[in-house]
């Protein structure tokens, strides 16, 4: 029996933002040595968007939170707390949640980034959660958002071709129709740390003429081993979320798996049996936008198919860290 006389953390409103730029598999045929053949067969991507060289990780974050929370019909005073996921911030310091908060007139909100790579949309939804049904906090704002063009080598094939741009956001809020978050299930494997790096610009590294020269301000990532941990870790969260939330494996109605590569998607779509149609894809035509892209592929979700009563959602993701998680989300 579920106790009602704690707040229970829903997802009342998402939004999404994507740049207008599109960057094809064609254009990228023209960059580097690869085929459009290639990066389909291997990956499931056909386009991705980029920012304008004008537009920051924080305006598309504005864009989606504004989106968020139009849908949640709240307003931005009555926000408590702004969680701000993001490998792509605008400053080293201050965080990006602090520029938002400003923007945004949140005058009542705390505002704090979170650094999970890809996983950190449900990072941010397990802190949202615990906040929430503590009591502590009433509505919480989370956004992702990245623009990882800028951390992207565009002379390197094996990764530039992945990755693209785009924002999402969540309003979190104890009371309210919308996804209940029953549970977040969150792991790290800091011994695999060197598999997916950004090498320079931080307190190692600091910027300098050799790492320029050096391109070490752009993402170094051993593909192959990460995608043979991302199947097996991405598995095993799902499957302890599944069962931390009470349900069984048949009862998951749609999964929104992180959009990083089409056959690892269907190697877990596989692994839980759902239906491929019931699999909600993003990657044609975003490829892998970090934090930001399990908030995108949700708020698409939700506004193409809305969630009836008794739909469960199973998110799963995995990124640099290693970190990966899984949560599960059911409409009341
Ligand atoms: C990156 C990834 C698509 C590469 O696919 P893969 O099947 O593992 O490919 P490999 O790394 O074995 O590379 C195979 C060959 O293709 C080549 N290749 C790499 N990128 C290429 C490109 N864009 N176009 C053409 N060839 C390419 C490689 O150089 C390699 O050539 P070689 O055999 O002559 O050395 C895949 O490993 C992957 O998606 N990994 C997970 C990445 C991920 O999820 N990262 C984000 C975490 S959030």
């Amino acid at each position: 029996m579920e106790k009602f006389d704690r707040p229970l953390a829903k997802i009342i409103g998402t939004g999404s933002y994507l740049p207008e730029r599109i960057l094809t598999n064609q254009d990228l045929e023209k960059m580097v040595e690869t085929t459009d053949e290639w990066i389909v067969s291997r990956t499931g991507m056909k386009e991705r968007r980029i920012a304008r060289p004008d537009e920051y990780t924080s305006d598309m974050g504005l864009a989606a939170a504004q989106k968020a929370l139009e849908a949640a019909k709240l307003s931005p005073d009555q926000i408590d707390l702004i969680l701000f996921a993001t490998i792509t911030p605008d400053y080293i310091f201050p965080n990006t949640a602090s520029l938002i908060q400003a923007r945004l007139k949140a005058v009542n909100a705390a505002a704090v980034d979170i650094q999970a790579a890809c996983t950190g949309y449900l990072y941010g939804l397990a802190m949202a959660k615990a906040f929430i049904e503590s009591g502590v906090y009433k509505n919480i704002l989370l956004i992702a958002s990245e623009k990882l063009s800028c951390i992207v080598n565009y002379e390197d094939r094996n990764t530039c071709v992945l990755f693209g741009d785009g924002a999402s956001a969540a309003v979190i809020s104890g009371s309210g129709r919308g996804l209940r978050i029953r549970d977040v299930t969150l792991g790290a494997d800091g011994e695999q740390a060197e598999l997916l790096v950004l090498p320079a610009g931080g307190s190692r590294s600091p910027a300098s003429q050799e790492t320029v020269e050096g391109n070490l301000h752009y993402l170094r990532m051993e593909g192959k081993e990460v995608f043979k941990h991302a199947v097996r870790r991405m598995e095993s969260a799902s499957k302890e979320s599944i069962d931390r939330s009470g349900l069984k494996e048949e009862e998951i109605t749609w999964l929104v798996p992180h959009q990083a590569n089409m056959r690892i998607i269907e190697a877990l779509a596989k692994r839980f049996q759902v239906p491929f149609e019931k699999v909600y894809v993003t990657i044609h035509k975003y490829g892998n936008t970090s934090a930001s892209s399990l908030g995108i592929a949700l708020d698409e979700l939700v506004h193409e198919h809305p969630p009836s009563s008794g739909e469960n959602i199973l998110l799963a993701a995995f990124g640099a860290g290693l970190t990966w998680g899984a949560s599960v989300l059911s409409y009341e």
